[in-house]
């Protein structure tokens, strides 16, 4: 079992590049399934989760492997197996992602529910409405989701919440319904709107994507297309908050700005310098860290996958802050571990108040989830003395070679097995 070890007290200085996003990239994988022939997609990160889809989808029948360190190729022209088994989608809860697709391509799907997380129960009623609401049929059986439909036809979905999966899982499905679908209350984050601009690219009709009612138009089969992910917005997220956190001046390239402006703005409120150009970030962090109020809300408000990071900038606050977490039921485990650092925060229902403090102290930690973890090696890099992050197979879900990145940038930090 692999461990980071920081030193902290290093200011981070110099330039970083992120790996492609993996979020967009899961769905991306997914969607490679519509077309009876080769997708490629470049920039992808070398993540857990990424096998773990290709994994998913060689046991469709697809052919899906890496050609070199950043890109893989899937030819779906040879799925026969419209069945994503659990011990799979279990690993992984995207693996939900192939449902709509399976439904496109073969009017039938059996997909393991993936059941909750770390972070919350994590239902999925909103994406079988959605299908639902495109004809198809859906049980329940000993685990999984079965879902049939003769014809899948066009109709009005009106989600309940914003789900970003679901958006796409029913985008995807949509594609190839006899008529047209509208989806009202629509995600809106930038993983929808890069999904609709590759299905565009393979011959979807689709427009709305990035506002929260997307139109899709049924066609007939789509065509494989090469695509280079976009970068990974929350990764760049997490490594200006570790420049903040330790008074230092990061470059971060590979990233659109426009896909990060609510945490940008919330930096910039915690009294960070934040610079932008058409790729890249700079934060310069000299001043005090001043407190704030933060509510995470689905894009364009503040992503709940940098609320952890940013709890970890504020315990170093020259104040009292208060952080919401209003997209999930559970998200604040990184709080008992970043008081274990000496962070004095206090929890009341979907808040969490943090009481700055002078300095916080290195300690043996638990990771628990991706962002938590992320969190946590913020408030170590920030630490006087040594943490030991453990269970970083969390970390290793979400970002590529974190200790690599942050090295680069000075700090103290090694993995240990
Ligand atoms: C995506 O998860 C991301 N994962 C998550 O990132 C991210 O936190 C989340 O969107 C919110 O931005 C991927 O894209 C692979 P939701 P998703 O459906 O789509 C409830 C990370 O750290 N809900 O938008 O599964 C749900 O319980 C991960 O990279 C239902 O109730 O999230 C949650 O409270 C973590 N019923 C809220 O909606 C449903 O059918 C938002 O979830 C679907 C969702």
């Amino acid at each position: 079992m692999d461990r980071i070890v920081v030193s902290g007290g290093a200011e981070l200085h110099g330039e970083v590049t992120v790996s492609g996003s993996k979020n967009s990239t899961l769905a991306l994988m997914a969607a490679a399934l519509l077309p009876e022939d080769e997708t490629v997609l470049h920039n992808v990160p070398k993540l857990r989760d990424v096998d773990t889809m290709l994994e998913i989808l060689r046991a469709l029948g697809a052919k899906a492997d890496w050609r070199d360190s950043r890109t893989i190729c899937i030819d779906a022209s040879t799925v026969n197996n419209p069945e994503a088994p659990y011990d799979l989608v279990r690993q992984m809860r995207a693996s939900f992602l192939v449902l709509g697709p399976l439904m496109a391509r073969f009017g039938t799907a059996r997909v393991s529910e993936p059941g909750g997380c770390a972070i919350g129960v994590r239902p999925i009623d909103q994406h079988l409405k959605g299908l639902e609401a495109l004809g198809a049929k859906i049980q329940h059986d000993h685990g999984y989701v079965e879902a049939a439909t003769s014809e899948l036809r066009g109709g009005r979905v009106a989600f309940d919440m914003n789900t970003v999966n679901g958006t796409q899982n029913v985008m995807m499905a949509a594609t190839q319904a006899r008529g047209e679908t509208l989806i009202e209350n629509a995600a809106r984050e930038p993983e929808v709107v890069e999904l609709a601009e590759v299905l565009l690219a393979m011959g979807a009709d689709i427009d709305g994507a990035g506002t929260d009612r997307i139109r899709i138009r049924g066609v007939g089969p789509l065509h494989g297309i090469d695509h280079a992910v976009s970068g990974d917005r929350i990764e760049a997220g997490t490594m200006l908050a570790a420049a903040i956190a330790t008074r230092g001046d990061v470059m971060v390239r590979g990233v659109d700005p426009l896909q990060l402006e609510s945490t940008l703005e919330k930096l910039r409120e915690v009294g960070c310098q934040i610079e932008v150009g058409i790729d890249c970030v700079r934060a310069k962090m000299e001043g005090p860290i001043a407190p704030v109020r933060a509510v995470t809300a689905p894009f364009p408000g503040y992503p709940t996958d940098m609320q952890a990071q940013l709890m970890a900038v504020l315990t170093l606050a020259s104040g009292s802050s208060v952080v919401t977490e209003r997209v999930f039921e559970n998200r604040f485990m990184h709080v008992p571990e970043l008081q274990r650092m000496g962070a004095d925060i206090a929890l009341s229902g979907r808040s969490a108040h943090i009481r700055g403090v002078p300095g916080l102290m290195g300690a043996p930690v638990m990771a628990t989830d991706l962002r938590a973890s992320a969190g946590l090696i913020i408030a170590a890099l920030a630490a006087e003395g040594d943490t030991v992050v453990n269970r970083v197979y969390h970390i290793d879900r979400g970002y590529e070679r974190i200790e690599a990145k942050l090295r680069g940038l000075g700090a103290d930090i090694r993995r240990e097995n």
